[in-house]
């Protein structure tokens, strides 16, 4: 797994300011106060931070963001950033500074001076995000992360345990979500679940002869003309009481050509990312484990490959869910729903979890519909919509409720089946977030999020450089922390 940065947090120390070498970084709240380190820069520098926050160009700082002056008179250090942030920031305010100071780093040593800022741990986590590199395929020197040291008032006080699980966390999802389709197969996704049973998670693999015993008809199906093995992974949290635990279901289509309804060659090489929902329960459970959260949370994957072949299923084939119901594959391309109907139903029979929240990077359709910025949020339940959504927004989580209706669910009607996976043209990821709720018992609180367009994308974010960004482990977990911990 890609290394976080190890980050301490000790006492300021005001008299090694002058002499510290490399880079250095101070905070100034947008009002324009410093602390006891800002202010001894200021004197040194000869009041270079006082002018900076009387110019015009201070004022286009946003709040997290930060303002470099090179060679700075009076110190020896090479650079000074200057982040404007607010003593009592948001949480994301606070990440975004860390991300400021994570691109200011660069290789020499760093000196990060933030007084008596409150949420040290969320500037912190912010910084170890920004930091993110995939690297596991560039041959040459690589370079490990250098030790990071905070210096602030009070550093006893400080625990950033929480924040860093939740790191750790992210970075694992986009480690699975950026590797490619020959290294992450079936096998070794699975691998790398039942490797956190160290951590104290159950984690349970059924394979292909279990699942035909289970009747899923619909998932084997997609995996059958594949060489690799399908299977799911079941893994449970039970940090709580014996309630009941909250259920995660994510598509892990390891990848995806579409199947016989092959996928035209430009951008295929996208489709390594299609396991982006079960790499989200991936890190979440993680994230709950290494925080030993004291709720129950239960994550199940459908690992699985599509591919074309002799033995792959055929347009027009009718499949049996485990539910009983059929289903006329139309688009064998409309895999992820086959795929999330089975896992979904059995978390439901062997579960009956109090929610169920289900991921997948499951239609272009919402990359239309939303962009990169928001993923699409469907619902039976407004209460439990809400909860997500709020712990969305908190997280700084891009999050869009979307429709449900009975005339979207008309358009599944097939000739020869119970349904067909596909709608039609129109309304794409509404009439697949329509076919899975037909997998949904009605007494079960759900959410559908369909993260095509936010789980890779092609340009940095505010937390990651481009490609895996890790979305929904943050507001997950915050939806566990807020809604489900006593
Ligand atoms: N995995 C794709 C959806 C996707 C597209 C994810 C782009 C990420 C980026 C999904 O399996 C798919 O192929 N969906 C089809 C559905 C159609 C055949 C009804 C689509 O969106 O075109
Ligand atoms: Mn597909
Ligand atoms: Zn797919």
């Amino acid at each position: 797994m890609t290394d976080l940065p190890a980050i301490s947090f000790v006492e300021t120390d005001l008299d090694a300011l002058a002499g510290a070498e490399g880079k250095l970084v101070i905070l100034a709240t947008p009002d324009g106060k410093l602390d006891p380190a800002g202010r001894r820069v200021n004197r040194l520098t000869k009041q270079a931070v006082a002018r900076l926050m009387e110019s015009d160009r201070w004022e286009k700082v946003k709040p997290g963001e930060g303002f470099t002056v090179g060679f700075p008179v009076g110190l020896e250090a090479t650079s000074l950033l200057v982040v404007k942030l607010d003593r009592r920031p948001s949480v994301t305010d606070a990440r975004k500074a860390g991300a400021s100071i994570a691109k200011f780093k660069g290789k020499t040593s760093l000196t990060i001076c933030v007084g008596a800022l409150n949420r040290v741990e969320d500037l912190a986590m912010g910084g170890a995000l920004r930091c993110y590199e995939f690297t596991d395929h560039k041959t040459g020197e690589k370079t490990a992360h250098d030790a990071v040291v905070i210096q602030c008032s009070k550093p006893a006080e400080v625990d950033a345990t929480a924040a860093m699980a939740v790191a750790e966390g992210i970075v694992f999802t986009r480690d699975l979500v950026n590797e490619p389709a020959n290294i992450l197969t079936t096998r070794t996704f699975a691998d790398r679940m039942e490797a956190m049973r160290d951590l104290g998670l159950e984690v349970e693999v059924l394979e292909e002869a279990n699942m035909a015993k289970l009747g899923m008809g619909a998932l084997l199906g997609v995996g059958q003309g594949s060489e690799a093995p399908s299977k799911i992974v079941v893994m449970q949290w039970n940090g709580g009481g014996d309630e009941k635990p909250l259920a995660l279901v994510g598509k892990g289509v390891t990848f995806d050509t579409g199947g016989i309804s092959l996928k035209p060659a430009g951008g295929m090489e996208d489709m390594t990312m299609d396991m982006g929902g079960a790499g989200v329960v991936a890190g979440v459970m993680r994230a709950l484990a290494l925080r030993k959260a004291k709720a129950n949370v239960v994550g199940l994957i459908g690992l699985v490959e599509n591919m074309p072949d002799g033995l792959a299923q055929r347009p027009g084939d009718v499949v049996t869910s485990m539910k009983g119901d059929t289903i006329e594959v139309i688009n064998t391309d409309a895999e992820g729903r086959l795929v999330l109907c089975d896992v979904m139903w059995y978390a439901q029979e062997r579960f009956e979890p109090t929610g169920m929240v289900d991921l997948a990077t499951l239609t272009g359709a919402i990359i239309v519909s939303l962009g990169h910025e928001n993923a699409g949020v469907f619902s039976n339940n407004d209460p439990f919509c809400n909860a997500f959504l709020k712990a969305a927004v908190a997280e700084g989580e891009g999050a869009w409720r979307m429709p449900l209706g009975q005339a979207y669910d008309n358009l599944l009607k097939s000739q020869v089946a119970d349904m067909k996976n596909v709608g039609g043209r129109w309304g794409g990821s509404i009439t697949a977030a329509q076919f899975l709720q037909r997998f949904v018992k009605d007494d079960t609180p759900w959410i559908h999020l369909d993260i095509a367009g936010v789980a890779s994308v092609k340009s940095d974010t505010m937390l990651s450089p481009k490609g895996a960004t890790g979305w929904g482990v943050m507001a997950l977990d915050r939806m566990v922390r807020d809604g489900y911990e006593t």
